[in-house]
């Protein structure tokens, strides 16, 4: 008998066809709709390995009835959405698919931050809207980005690859890690600080960290208070390490001067969020590794990871300590 496993989304056919020549298969069907955690809590039971996304929370009280399974293979670099020490104690070997979407991810964030910077969906709604009567000196101005200073918070694969492309503009690159990365120093000229001194002297200030306990509201009030008033925050990591109330509260109150988000704490965002009334946030719905080429790879590493576990192969991913 094949070992089971199960697919928490439709995910590329190819991949399917492949994962069906060693395993007894069953999906969740839909594109755009979660499994619900009550089907989930009925496979977990039966099954040998999880192929499962972000979305899905795996948390001490699924994996109770987990009482075969051995792999979770999530098709994310992130992993919060999972107990990894539930995971850890039951046995059961969590991977993720890092390295693959390093370079769309970085892509993102800068695309984000150039938008928020010069107000390109604000400025393209205005034309569309009709608003566009003339062109006049200080109209949808925005932020230089050439020789500005970026502070990258989180120096990882992304991280790094977001200070290339700064590079390329020539922009004075601080970045503040749980430790130094003298190699990436001397390559790109960064320059590493605290957190203090990289919120105070940033034009930029980029979350590319990972979640975790530790980072939870790493930025809030306190931070946004030695941010200068004209500063932007990018977050393309995930939407828990912002304090969302006082974001809103520091752009209203401009603390700070714009935000790009495209993750929140509660996805998908409620469209009363009140983050979405303010005209300096430019919002996007978590499409950091959005892009076609890398969604597949990601697939196949997750793909890959759940064959090499269940064939009793080392994966390469793991994220279990
Ligand atoms: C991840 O992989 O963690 C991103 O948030 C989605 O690609």
């Amino acid at each position: 008998m094949k070992p089971k496993i199960f697919i928490t989304r439709k995910i590329p056919i190819p991949i399917i066809n492949q994962l069906e020549k060693s395993f007894d298969v069953s999906i969740w069907e839909h594109e755009d709709i979660p499994v619900p955690q009550k089907v989930l809590e009925e496979k977990i039971a039966e099954i040998d390995g999880l192929f499962c996304l972000l979305t899905e929370t795996i948390n001490k009280e699924l994996l109770i009835n987990a009482t075969k399974l051995k792999v979770i293979s999530n098709m994310a670099v992130g992993y919060n959405n999972i107990d990894i020490e539930a995971a850890s104690k039951k046995g059961i070997i969590v991977t993720n698919t890092p390295g693959v979407l390093t370079e769309t991810t970085a892509d993102l964030t800068f695309a984000l931050l150039m938008a928020t910077a010069r107000r390109i969906p604000e400025a393209s709604s205005y034309m569309r809207e009709g608003k566009w009567e003339t062109w006049s000196p200080m109209q949808l101005t925005g932020q230089d980005i050439f020789n500005s200073t970026i502070g990258i918070i989180g120096l990882g694969r992304i991280g790094e690859a977001l200070a290339r492309r700064a590079k390329g503009f020539n922009m004075n690159i601080l970045y503040h890690n749980r430790n130094r990365k003298l190699q990436a120093e001397k390559e790109l000229g960064l320059q590493y600080t605290t957190l203090e001194d990289l919120l105070k002297k940033s034009d930029f200030v980029c979350i590319m960290t990972p979640y975790t306990p530790e980072t939870h509201y790493m930025i809030q009030k306190e931070q946004f208070l030695l941010m200068k008033d004209t500063a932007i925050l990018i977050n393309t990591a995930r939407g828990g390490i912002v304090n969302e109330n006082d974001l809103y509260q520091a752009l209203a109150d401009g603390e700070i001067w714009a935000a790009g988000l495209d993750v929140f704490e509660m996805e998908p965002v409620s469209l009363d969020h009140p983050l979405l009334t303010l005209p300096n946030v430019v919002t996007l719905p978590h499409i950091g590794s959005a892009s076609i080429a890398t969604r597949m790879k990601m697939a196949e590493v997750a793909a890959d990871n759940l064959l090499l576990v269940l064939n009793g192969d080392i994966p390469k991913n793991v994220v279990n300590k």
